[in-house]
């Protein structure tokens, strides 16, 4: 813990009653003035913090920013988030967490942006990045694991993360093949998996994630939506809390990531064909040179969506897009 966490943790502790400056240093280990500068740098972070000369300080407000001290708090994971690094602005957080695994990053740390110039979508595209509004972030992960593998690896991260959405809200997230989480059919939440990886080994994988939280729908690309937007369907909200999202989506990774690595990925194909939107629906499936409608039937343990032709064959579609005819 550093020592920011620490003054911030007996602040926290200490609720409405003020904490002596001089706790404060018992504490941390600094000087009256060093534990002001930190107060100071804490109240520019968003932080209210009362200050008294006779009694000390006090916490009054919380800012909800994707920064390493409100994530970690009670976060309650043992690998993923035990390292989060923050930024206010950067092209890609899958391109900053690629440089950072490169450079021997461990499994389990999180790169947060507050927004992203050149964020990075599926097939090419361009993922839409306000600042202060959404979540944006990418985890490095490092299984032992052939490259062939890694759709079991977007398969539990949809899975985990529309679980993560449906505790959080309430409302009932859907998975339309591979990995874009819906709600009443809108896509509220995107999923990039970029790897590193020799011809029989993966080096790491970076597992991108970018979820609309409190964005306005009018504001996002045709048939985008955001939690905020579609919980206010049902009730009147203030914003919604990304930081208590966030946490929810690094426990709700962990928990599967480990169902993955103990069982297998059978284990979580049943969780996966619940929560999909895709299963049943006719598609039109979108391949480089070709695109084809068909009955999307299952998916399989690899995560490959198998449709049924209309002349009755059974095809794999292992990558590529899907969009949903009816
Ligand atoms: C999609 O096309 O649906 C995938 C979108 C993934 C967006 C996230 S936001 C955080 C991470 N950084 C990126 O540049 N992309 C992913």
């Amino acid at each position: 813990m550093n020592l920011d966490d620490k003054i911030l943790d007996a602040l926290r502790d200490g609720g409405e009653i003020y904490t002596s400056g001089e706790d404060l240093c018992k504490l941390s280990g600094i000087s009256r003035t060093a534990i002001w500068k930190r107060i100071e740098k804490m109240r520019e972070e968003g932080y209210g913090i009362t200050a008294s000369p006779h009694l000390g300080y006090r916490l009054t407000a919380i800012p909800d920013a994707l920064i390493p001290c409100e994530i970690k708090w009670k976060l309650k994971t043992k690998i993923i988030g035990r390292e989060i690094i923050s930024y206010k602005k950067v092209d890609s957080t899958n391109t900053v967490a690629y440089e950072l695994a490169e450079k021997g990053l461990r499994e389990g740390a999180v790169i947060f942006t507050e927004s992203q110039v050149k964020g990075k979508g599926r097939l090419g595209r361009m993922w839409y990045s306000p600042s202060g509004c959404n979540i944006y972030m990418s985890c490095i992960l490092r299984p032992k694991m052939t490259p062939n593998e890694i759709p079991k690896i977007t398969l539990i991260a949809a899975v985990a993360v529309a679980k993560a959405i449906r505790d959080f809200t309430g409302l009932d997230a859907m998975i339309k093949w591979p990995n874009d989480i819906l709600i009443n059919g809108k896509k509220v939440c995107g999923i990039l998996t970029e790897m590193k990886a020799e011809q029989d080994r993966v080096d790491f994988i970076v597992l991108g994630i970018g979820v609309n939280v409190n964005s306005k729908s009018r504001d996002l690309p045709a048939g985008g939506s955001s939690l905020l937007d579609e919980s206010r369907k049902i009730c009147m909200c203030g914003d919604l809390s990304r930081v208590e999202l966030a946490k929810k989506l690094l426990e709700s990774l962990e928990e599967h990531y480990n169902i993955l690595k103990d069982k297998g990925s059978p284990a979580i194909i049943d969780e996966w064909k619940a929560l999909s939107a895709t299963l049943g629906s006719r598609v039109r499936v979108v391949l480089p040179g070709r695109s084809f409608e068909a009955d999307a039937h299952n998916i399989d343990p690899d995560g490959a969506l198998v449709v049924r032709l209309d002349s009755g064959i059974l095809e794999k579609v292992l990558s590529g897009d899907v969009l949903m005819v009816r």
